[in-house]
């Protein structure tokens, strides 16, 4: 893919780990950096081109499409002086977790469409996933917001708040719990005798390979693992330790539900302001 426009001016209002990535896919496809400004506070070069400011400018055009990517506890620092900036054109997309589209709507009221995202971090590879969100706008808005997030992998769009927060649970957070299993599977195999390197590179080669035939095969992970599994061989015995009382199963669930609580205490704790 080539040549993707955003609307502009763009502002990035921080530009982490998850705005980053998805800035870096972005130019990796062709937007123009000239279209983008940053905000953050250290001011640090971000890439070739692109201004970076450690404050919304005061003066100048609204810009036409914001990127809100500070951490959920900072909207508050940046609130005030964003939304004085916003023109009644503007739309403000919003990917921190929890911050429900109530709470964006109370800060900034004059942007004409807000809608939430949550992406994860293969984005920065176009193969993310990004959930999007929206209560109101316009349909040109969002459809502009869905061609630039398809550059990064996958969109899903759902027209229910709750819905959201659940997917984006999942997507956003699930990266990190796959990069556990990855650390754990070479973890087990150096403990075997591997040499530790060795383990990790095998680990996350597996799990890339895995991944790619789960996507790409047409068939459920379930069924993939039964075709790698015949009775009383070696994988089949260790899915056994596995599945033994659904153990991977709770385990997982628990780790879901543990994000997903605290993805509400964040939502309670925006809501109060
Ligand atoms: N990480 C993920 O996988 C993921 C997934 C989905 C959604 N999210 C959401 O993405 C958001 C950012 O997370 P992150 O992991 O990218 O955090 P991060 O790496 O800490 O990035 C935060 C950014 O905010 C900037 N910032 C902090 N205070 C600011 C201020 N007062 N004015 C302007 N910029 C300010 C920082 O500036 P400096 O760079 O100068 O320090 C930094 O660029 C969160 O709301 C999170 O919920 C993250």
């Amino acid at each position: 893919m080539t040549g993707i426009a955003a609307p502009a001016p763009f502002l990035l209002v921080g530009c982490g780990n998850m705005a980053g990535a998805m800035l870096r896919r972005w130019l990796d496809v062709g937007l123009d950096p000239a279209s983008v400004t940053v905000i953050r506070l250290s001011g640090q070069p971000v890439a070739p081109g692109i201004r970076v400011l450690k404050a919304v400018p005061e003066s100048g055009p609204p810009p036409a499409l914001v990127l809100l990517g500070v951490k959920p506890q900072k909207i508050d620092e940046v609130a005030p002086d964003l939304a004085g900036a916003l023109g009644d054109a503007t739309i403000l997309v919003s990917i921190l977790a929890g911050v429900e589209h109530r709470s964006l709507r109370d800060r900034f009221p004059a942007a004409r469409t807000i809608v939430r995202a949550m992406p994860n971090t293969p984005v920065a590879l176009g193969k993310g996933v990004t959930g999007l969100y929206a209560a109101g706008g316009t349909a040109a808005d969002r459809a502009a917001v869905e061609r630039l997030m398809a550059a990064l992998g996958l969109v899903e769009w759902t027209d229910d708040e709750a819905t959201f927060d659940l997917l984006g649970t999942l997507t956003g957070c699930g990266p990190a719990f796959v990069f556990r299993f990855v650390d754990a599977l070479a973890a087990a195999g150096a403990a075997l005798g591997l040499e530790a390197a060795q383990a990790a590179r095998l680990a996350t080669a597996t799990v890339e390979g895995a991944g790619l035939l789960t996507a790409g095969s047409g068939e459920t992970p379930s069924r993939l693992a039964d075709r790698v599994a015949s009775p009383g061989g070696s994988t089949r015995e260790g899915l056994n330790v596995l599945d033994a009382d659904e153990a991977l199963a709770t385990l997982v669930r628990r780790t879901l539900e543990a994000s997903f609580r605290r993805g509400r205490e964040m939502a309670e704790a925006a809501r109060r302001g």
